[in-house]
């Protein structure tokens, strides 16, 4: 499997799309909303490019079954239901609600890669089970950091970087190759190419030495980032603290026909609903 990331949000070629798993970050805010929000309930997610779309895909659906979610310079637009504070995605307001969002960076990135074979949406909150689906899925990975207004983000690399850290663990752990897995964090001369069948790209290796540099405290990238600063500054400070949060959530959200869902799990046999976390 090779891994490659996108460090700068520009539009990758299509051949480093079509046959790929695509993963799309925008850990301040746009994908660790959406993965909350679906694991408290949400239906489906509509992301969308702009506000006027956004009001007028509303009106495709029946009146009381869609909300409006997003944001403009970080802020609640006018006449939308929700912000993009993940706080604000509670059961009570969004179970069973599709949400149409709009964000600046994360919901374009989307519709900038969707020609992936499948797209999902990573964030801390759900990086282990997003790198296990990459595993499973067993196609080569482009990682797509949403970024911000087109430029580099720490916090965005920094969850790519930890994406890739968790699918060399996941490979590891899963083909019980530990005996021949030599990578350290310092790495050797072929830092990421040998020994447990995953090939990294240049950019794959530098943001996850990145991610080593912040593991032990993912909320110190967030305060040194531009928009975690920005975030700070308009009273989001609470909302860097939520998303620094790791793995709790196990669903990994599918972009597919526009639409961001869980995919629904096989039958099981004890039954159960298997929609949202609680
Ligand atoms: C974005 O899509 O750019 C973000 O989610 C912005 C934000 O939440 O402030």
């Amino acid at each position: 499997m090779r891994i490659d990331i996108q460090l700068i949000p520009l539009l990758p070629d299509s051949s480093l799309l079509v046959n790929r798993t695509v993963v799309v970050i925008d850990v301040l805010r746009a994908t660790s909303v959406i993965v909350h929000a679906l694991s408290k309930g949400a239906l489906e997610i509509i992301p969308v490019e702009t506000t006027d779309m956004a009001f007028r895909q509303r009106d495709h659906f029946p009146p009381g079954s869609t909300l409006l979610g997003g944001e403009r310079h970080s802020k609640r637009i006018e006449g939308f239901d929700l912000g993009n504070s993940p706080r604000e995605y509670v059961p009570e307001i969004v179970k069973n609600k599709r949400i149409i969002l709009m964000t600046t960076n994360g919901t374009k990135a989307f519709h900038s890669v969707s020609k992936g074979k499948e797209v999902m949406a990573a964030s801390f909150l759900n990086i282990r089970a997003a790198a296990e689906r990459c595993v499973e899925r067993d196609h080569d990975v482009m990682v797509f950091p949403s970024g911000n207004n087109g430029k580099f983000s720490l916090e965005d690399a920094v969850c790519g970087g930890m994406l890739i850290d968790r699918i060399r663990k996941s490979i590891r752990v899963g083909t019980n190759r530990n005996d021949c897995c030599t990578y350290t964090v310092v790495p050797t001369p072929d830092h990421g190419r040998v020994g447990d069948g995953l090939i990294l790209g240049d950019a794959s290796i530098s943001a996850h030495i990145l991610y080593q540099r912040f593991e032990s405290n993912l909320l110190e990238a967030f305060h040194l980032s531009d928009h975690g600063k920005d975030l700070v500054r308009l009273g989001f400070g609470d909302d860097l603290v939520y998303c620094a949060q790791t793995d709790i959530s196990t669903l990994v959200p599918i972009f597919k026909d526009g639409v961001i869902r869980v995919p629904s799990p096989p039958p099981s046999p004890l039954g159960g609903e298997g929609k949202g976390e609680g």
